[in-house]
């Protein structure tokens, strides 16, 4: 397996993989957002921004080179403001002084691949990427219980949380019924000096 900076020719690649295999992420899921093989228009901006900052990593199977194969805004939005309130009740830049962060965003792995320490290695492939760019803190909204494990292992820790089942409308709705065994979403930081 190799790890390398994500170029911009291989930008429709990311996209493609997006679409087969980050439906499963738990909000995406519990939102609805897109089902396997079909991409989200605003999701797909956003990862598109993220790949502009030139700082994302992939993990290529050169022996394997399978052919990357791969609406609703107001399910967007809910998924959205509940990262978006999260992280503007914790401001990170306050509370640890600095003015920026690198934000873990869009861990995706292969369907085939997963279980072998691939995001683990995702995220230390980013870590030093954020420390070769100066970074001193780097920060991850944890959607899940496996993306949780995988940044704590990284070193991670905990700055606030938020359980799904208190996100709820004025009716006391839960807006994203996430599937057991996410439970909640952790904002997560790492301090790099
Ligand atoms: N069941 C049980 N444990 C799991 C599972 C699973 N399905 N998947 C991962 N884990 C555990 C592993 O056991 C391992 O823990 P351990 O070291 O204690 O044994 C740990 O998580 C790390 O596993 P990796 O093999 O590094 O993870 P993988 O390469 O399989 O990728 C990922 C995990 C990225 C969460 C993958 O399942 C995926 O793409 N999911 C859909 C998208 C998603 O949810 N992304 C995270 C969004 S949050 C964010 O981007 C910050």
């Amino acid at each position: 397996m190799e790890f390398k900076p994500i170029t911009e020719d291989r930008y429709e690649d990311v996209i493609r993989h997006l679409r087969d295999n980050f439906a499963d992420e738990p909000l995406n899921k519990a939102a609805k957002l897109c089902s396997r093989g079909t991409g989200h228009h605003d999701l797909e901006h956003h990862s598109i921004k993220t790949l502009e900052d030139n700082m994302s990593i992939m993990a290529v199977d050169e022996n394997n080179k399978r052919k990357l194969q791969i609406n609703d805004d107001e399910n967007f939005k809910k998924i959205f403001q509940l990262l978006y309130t999260l992280n503007l009740k914790e401001n990170i830049f306050e509370h640890f002084h600095v003015e920026k962060a690198f934000d873990i965003r869009i861990l995706s792995v292969d369907n085939l691949y997963r279980g072998q320490g691939i995001a683990k290695g995702l995220v230390k492939h980013s870590e030093e990427v954020a420390r070769e760019y100066d970074f001193e803190l780097m920060k991850a909204d944890a959607t899940g219980l496996f993306s949780q494990k995988i940044l704590k292992s990284n070193g991670f820790e905990v700055l606030s949380e938020q359980y799904y089942d208190k996100y709820v409308d004025e009716f006391g709705r839960i807006l994203l019924p996430v599937e057991s065994p996410h439970i909640k979403l952790q904002l997560l930081y790492k301090l790099l000096k």
